[in-house]
């Protein structure tokens, strides 16, 4: 069982941009007291609640807990898409909540790789073209972006899909592209949301390798899934109840 606060150690700490320190210097992703509330009229739905974590580099997190209980909320601040109405946010070493739009943006495309559940692929792109869509909006495509997102594909199992349209595609290929894609810039944090929701059982398990390959070459994963049989895979299990945590393991119990 690992605490989620440890509010002790924060004196040992790296500086960061902006804001205070987070709590430890290896974190790529600090959340300190983080709530997201939605207000709808009167009512207020408070998606995620005085909610504090620490992920850090090369840790493989499951994400679970029974619909509504805010794991999109949780991967949606994580990744830069939503703001917190409370609590701050440190992603690889910057004060997130100090960020305006532009700069969140740029944070956004150079430190983090998202993987969803409906592949999310640009339908008039071949497959090269999609995995180096994040290289575009950050410095545009080069002879060296090419050939990495040429190594990429191979990677991935498609070298030889290259002018593929996503329609050309099946389900798994499709998200290998996206896979692909979450690589390009080598972020901080890849964050997957169901990713394996849409494929059969042979292919889900594919990709689950190639998440576990990428884990073992030391890339921080945090994968939300409603599936206990790939809570059991993964190093950690983050379970949330009513936009909290119910419990955090972590380690091959
Ligand atoms: N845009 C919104 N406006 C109002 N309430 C919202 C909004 N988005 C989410 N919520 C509420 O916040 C809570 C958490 O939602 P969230 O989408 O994070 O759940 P989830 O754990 O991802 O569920 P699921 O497993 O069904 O995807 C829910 O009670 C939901 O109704
Ligand atoms: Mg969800």
């Amino acid at each position: 069982m690992r605490n989620a606060s440890g509010e002790s150690s924060a004196s040992a700490l790296s500086p960061v941009v902006g804001g205070p320190a987070p709590l430890t210097e290896t974190s790529v992703a600090s959340l300190r007291g983080v709530g997201r509330t939605y207000t709808m009229g009167t009512n207020q739905v408070h998606a995620l609640a005085d909610f504090s974590f620490d992920f850090k580099a090369g840790e493989y997190w499951s994400i679970m807990g029974s619909s509504g209980s805010g794991k999109s909320t949780l991967l949606n601040i994580l990744g830069c898409i939503d703001r917190p109405t409370a609590g701050d946010y440190y992603l690889a070493g910057q004060h997130v909540n100090s960020l305006d739009d532009d700069e969140l943006s740029s944070l956004r495309g150079q430190a983090l790789g998202f993987i969803f559940q409906s592949y999310n692929l640009i339908p008039q792109l071949n497959v090269l073209e999609n995995i180096l869509v994040p290289v575009l909006y950050r410095d545009g495509v080069s002879s060296t972006s090419t050939a990495r997102g040429m190594a990429l594909a191979e990677r991935v199992g498609l070298a030889e899909r290259l002018d593929h349209r996503p329609s050309e595609l099946s389900g798994g290929q499709q998200q290998r592209v996206a896979i692909a894609r979450a690589l390009v810039n080598d972020p901080a944090l890849i964050l997957a949301d169901e990713a394996t929701g849409n494929l059969d059982s042979q292919t889900a398990a594919e990709i689950l390798d190639l998440f576990d390959e990428l884990h073992a070459e030391g890339k921080t994963i945090l994968l939300v899934t409603h599936e206990p049989h790939i809570g059991e895979r993964t190093e950690g299990r983050l379970q949330l109840k009513d936009g909290q945590i119910a419990d955090a393991r972590h380690g091959r119990a």
